[in-house]
């Protein structure tokens, strides 16, 4: 065509799908491709989340608009990968009633991303050779027909599915761009284990396996020599690292490691899940200098008897008391949680269970989902189902619990001063820059953009909810 080929890439869902789309990116680069903002693209990839039903709504809405585009410019190829593609329904629709979609791969085989790329581009090649008129010899001569490129036929090309349903592999050294220059998440694991009866994570993303230590260092070693000082070590359940590996190594001895990585200042981690939580991670965290003051411990439910049903493996006592271990032992740390509403058989009293949990742990900051079912999943097919207009109520009576008190908690260190790692100019007022503090917080203050990725310390003057105007001490 005469220029480098344009991809737009979207990315729903959590920080291991945005992980993942570095590595998208690092592969679209290395194959020629350049990024743009646009979506009238020659190449559109969807990677996609399916968390919640709302999640996979969303992508067959943008899939809608997609549709207009490409009648326009019928070359433009589409791609869908991601957690939604690992679900056979949903490749089954696609395959029935989105013919226009030319690839759809899954979280598993992210790396033949450009193989598959590579598949299509010849399908698309050889389909247009089929549609070229015999060439006449003085026709050919006089160059009557147009380059494929300015041809406005609809070429068929055929739709490549490359889903696979497990793994055990561990792909290490994709290429990567990465979003910051100065921080980074690492994924230090892949996959779940736990079945929580409502989730479909163990579905698409497939059996837990960590990375191996020494890979998990070297990549840190590179990022910090890249100027990376910020890394975020991801995993759907990080306090079960190392599990799978022959030399076990547990998390809070993953943490050291990574402290004593030259450059790194701050470490940060997701998810924890509540029954691996051990004392020797407590341990380290309250004595590091480089670990953030913040955990994020989903609580799901405050009563005992949905924690069952959801497989969760904790009870509301044993819940609580964790977390008040957790406020005794590191004072300032920020506490943050997932909590779904109206879960099967969730009952009023149940609920009165989690707005308990809530007001006794006091959260610095809580996710609220409305429950989805999932297909597939144990919970799909349990009975009494809440009522939408039920769940409705409890879910606005939950928010606005979460938000009160959040908004107490952010107060707690008003007027002190703490360093924040500057991270970008402020959204609204350019004059202003953003930072987040060890505890999660954001910070807006006075400053200008060569602050970007540098940690400075920031007096916290006024608390405006759910984060600080401040300036710089
Ligand atoms: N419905 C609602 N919320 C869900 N989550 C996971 N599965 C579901 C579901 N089926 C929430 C959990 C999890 C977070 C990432 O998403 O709270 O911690
Ligand atoms: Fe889903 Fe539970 Fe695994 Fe988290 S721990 S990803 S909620 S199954």
């Amino acid at each position: 065509m005469g220029r480098k080929q344009q991809c737009f890439l979207r990315t729903f869902g959590c920080q291991m799908n945005a992980k993942d789309s570095e590595k998208l990116r690092g592969i679209l680069r290395e194959t020629g491709f350049s990024l743009t903002e646009s979506e009238d693209a020659d190449l559109v990839l969807y990677n996609t989340c399916t968390v919640r039903e709302n999640a996979n709504l969303k992508v067959y809405g943008h899939l809608g608009y997609l549709s207009n585009l490409k009648k326009k410019n019928p070359r433009m190829i589409i791609a869908l990968c991601g957690c939604m593609m690992q679900e056979p329904d949903v490749v089954a629709k696609l395959q029935k009633s989105y013919r226009f979609v030319n690839l759809i791969f899954g979280t598993h085989n992210i790396f033949k991303f450009a193989e598959l790329l590579y598949a299509v581009l010849e399908g698309q090649r050889k389909a247009e050779q089929m549609m070229l008129p015999e060439p006449s010899g003085a026709a050919a001569a006089a160059e009557e027909t147009p380059p494929i490129s300015q041809r406005h036929t609809v070429v068929k090309t055929p739709m490549i599915v490359d889903i696979w349903k497990d793994t055990n592999q561990v792909v290490e050294d994709l290429p990567a761009d990465r979003t910051y220059s100065f921080k980074s998440g690492v994924n230090i694991m892949y996959g779940c284990n736990n079945f929580c009866t409502y989730c479909i994570v163990p579905y698409v993303r497939g059996r837990e396996r960590s990375r191996r230590p020494e890979d998990i260092i070297r990549e840190i070693e590179q990022l910090s020599a890249d100027g990376v000082i910020e890394v975020m070590l991801l995993g759907q359940n990080v306090n079960s690292y190392g599990k799978t590996l022959s030399n076990s190594v547990s998390f809070a001895h993953l943490l050291e490691m990574v402290e004593q990585v030259p450059g790194i200042r701050r470490i940060r981690f997701m998810t924890s899940h509540p029954k691996d939580l051990s004392d020797e991670l407590i341990e380290v965290m309250k004595r590091s200098q480089k670990v953030c003051r913040h955990l994020h411990l989903p609580l799901q439910s405050g009563s005992s008897r949905i924690l069952e049903k959801m497989n969760r493996r904790y009870t509301k006592e044993q819940y609580l008391e964790l977390a008040a271990k957790l406020r005794r032992e590191i004072p300032d740390i920020s506490l943050t949680t997932d909590i779904i509403v109206g879960f099967p058989g969730e009952t009023e009293e149940d609920f009165q269970e989690t707005l308990d949990v809530v007001r006794q742990v006091r959260y610095d900051s809580a996710f609220t989902f409305i429950y989805s079912k999932r297909t597939g999943t144990p919970a799909a097919a349990m009975e009494e189902q809440v009522p939408d207009d039920i769940v409705k109520d409890r879910f606005q009576r939950l928010l606005g619990l979460v938000q009160e008190i959040s908004q107490k908690m952010a107060k707690r260190v008003e007027g002190q001063t703490l360093p924040a790692l500057v991270e970008s100019l402020d959204d609204h007022d350019p004059a202003l820059m953003t930072g987040r503090l060890s505890n999660n917080l954001l910070v807006h203050f006075p400053g200008t953009e060569d602050l970007i990725g540098q940690i400075v310390d920031v007096r916290l003057t006024t608390c405006k909810g759910f984060y600080y105007l401040g300036e710089m001490a």
